[in-house]
């Protein structure tokens, strides 16, 4: 089956925030990140800076219904930074979030990508063995979490940081 992307509007706002939080923050699902952050994952003051900082949203329907998204981002014509891949509770672990993954991938292959970027909290470990399962790599880079700015929600230890993957396509 294959993955049609259809780009966020404004609109999908609501749905995309719901959806996240879910994924990211709620009761269900096997990489949740609730024993680490408490509230939400991403709001609308995040989605619309993101968004007018060059961010694309690519979003996964099924019958107008929200169930799945990933974002993705040209940090140089040759690298891409790809973010916010989530699927809907209820519909993972059937391998959505692989072909999600794969579709991004060729997306930004066809705009030019040879290289893309993803950063992961350090304590996912479960995380962390999926992508590099999918050929993510670490890089040995670190990204600080946002600590102090809510709108990422409210972390219940400090020693948070993300690490940076990359994978090069092609390979
Ligand atoms: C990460 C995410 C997108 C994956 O989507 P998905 O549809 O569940 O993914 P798939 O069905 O393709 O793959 C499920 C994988 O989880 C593994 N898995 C299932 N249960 C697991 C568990 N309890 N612990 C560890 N791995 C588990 C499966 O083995 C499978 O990996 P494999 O295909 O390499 O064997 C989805 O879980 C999600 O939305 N998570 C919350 C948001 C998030 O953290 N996104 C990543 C941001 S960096």
């Amino acid at each position: 089956v294959g993955i049609r992307f259809q780009t966020a509007e404004t609109a999908d706002f609501p749905a995309i925030i719901a959806l996240m939080n879910a994924a990211f923050r709620g009761a269900k699902g096997w990489s949740l990140e609730t024993s680490y952050i408490d509230g939400q994952r991403t709001n609308e003051s995040l989605l619309s800076e993101e968004i007018g900082n060059g961010a694309i949203y690519l979003l996964v329907k099924d019958d107008q219904v929200l169930q799945a998204c990933v974002s993705v981002k040209a940090l140089s014509p040759h690298k891409w930074y790809l973010g916010a891949l989530t699927v809907s509770p209820a519909l993972q672990k059937a391998g959505l979030g692989r072909q999600i993954l794969e579709a991004a991938e060729a997306y930004v292959a066809q705009r030019g990508a040879r290289t893309i970027e993803i950063t992961v909290l350090n304590v996912r470990e479960a995380l962390i063995a999926w992508y590099d399962r999918r050929g993510y790599r670490r890089t040995g880079a670190k990204r600080p979490f946002p600590y102090g700015d809510a709108r990422f929600g409210k972390p219940t230890r400090d020693d948070l940081e993300f690490f940076v993957f990359e994978r090069n396509l092609g390979q």
